[in-house]
């Protein structure tokens, strides 16, 4: 039994650093709530975790209940909506929301609401869900944004989906630095109060699914990413560090790209998607 037990919300928990995250925390004795976009795959993720010896163990008291699992594609406002509605139902505390959820390359890069996908799933969704979450979030609570080395201008043409990106690389960039300007400004709104939001890039081209397909390469060890996102989680090292940005290559807190030092750039910026979620019928 863990006398610190949290209530742990980890999007994209299904593969890569999402799992091996929620594994870490859940093997501390936390309770992890699941997201994904396949419930073949969440209900396999929960088989998993529960059976593992190392798990089992720390978590005998509470197994990984199916109703802590949430389906929702990411890429869709409204089952972001519905989603975080669902997990609001459910709990009336959330300790700590990790946005992990992510996307580089796709078949399809255009959403249903007309956005580019790794906009929508990368900065919209956890943008929504957390805002939505909001009153589920304590004074101590955390929101840790999975940010990356890979960070650039945001055009906010290309944000709002009036100008397509040709190129991944490129949307996946402008989308981890919306995140990350998002994650200043929201710090700075809230003034040192309310829950710490932090943006995190996990350590470059670890080997998940994500950088197999996007770069063709193995990758390294994914446990450095997974480490990283249990101390923004848990660790006091990030208490006071509403605002900042980690940069897990360089293990240490870093200055991000310029522009989310800015602070009226990132005010346009989340003009920007709170007047496209309005637009979407999805606003909060
Ligand atoms: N790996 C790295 O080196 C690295 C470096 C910097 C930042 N990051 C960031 O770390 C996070 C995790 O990435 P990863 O490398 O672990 O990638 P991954 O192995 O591809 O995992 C991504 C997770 O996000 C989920 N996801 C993708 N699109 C979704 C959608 N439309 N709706 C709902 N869920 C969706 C995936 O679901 P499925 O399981 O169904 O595919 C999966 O659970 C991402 O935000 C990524 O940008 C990774």
């Amino acid at each position: 039994m863990n006398p610190n037990k949290k209530t742990i919300l980890i999007t994209g928990a299904t593969d890569g650093l999402g799992l091996a995250t929620a594994r870490a925390l859940y093997a501390k004795g936390h309770r992890v709530l699941l997201h994904g976009r396949s419930a073949t795959k969440l209900a396999a993720v929960r088989d998993t975790i529960a059976g593992s010896d190392e798990t089992a163990s720390a978590n005998r008291d509470a197994p990984l209940d199916p109703a802590d699992s949430y389906l929702a594609d990411l890429s869709v406002l409204k089952e972001v909506k519905t989603f975080a509605r669902a997990v609001a139902r459910d709990h009336a505390t959330i300790d700590v929301i990790i946005n992990n959820a992510g996307v580089f390359q796709a078949a399809e890069t255009r959403t249903a609401d007309n956005l580019d996908i790794r906009f929508a799933v990368n900065t919209f969704a956890p943008f929504l869900l957390t805002r939505l979450l909001m009153s589920t979030l304590t004074e101590e609570a955390r929101v840790v944004n999975l940010s990356s080395a890979a960070q650039s201008p945001v055009d906010l043409q290309a944000l709002e989906g009036q100008r397509p990106i040709a190129d991944a690389f490129n949307a996946y960039a402008q989308s981890k630095l919306a995140l990350t300007m998002w994650s200043a400004h929201q710090a700075r709104r809230n003034g040192g109060q309310g829950p710490l939001i932090v943006a995190v890039n996990p350590g470059s081209l670890l080997a998940t699914k994500m950088v197999k397909e996007g770069f063709g390469q193995a990758g390294n060890d994914i446990q450095i990413g997974a480490n990283i996102l249990v101390r923004a989680a848990l660790s006091s090292e990030f208490e006071g560090a509403s605002g900042k940005y980690f940069d897990n290559d360089k293990g240490a807190f870093s200055a991000p790209h310029i522009d989310a030092l800015n602070a009226e750039k990132c005010q346009a910026v989340v003009a920007s998607i709170g007047s496209i979620l309005q637009r979407a019928g999805v606003s909060c």
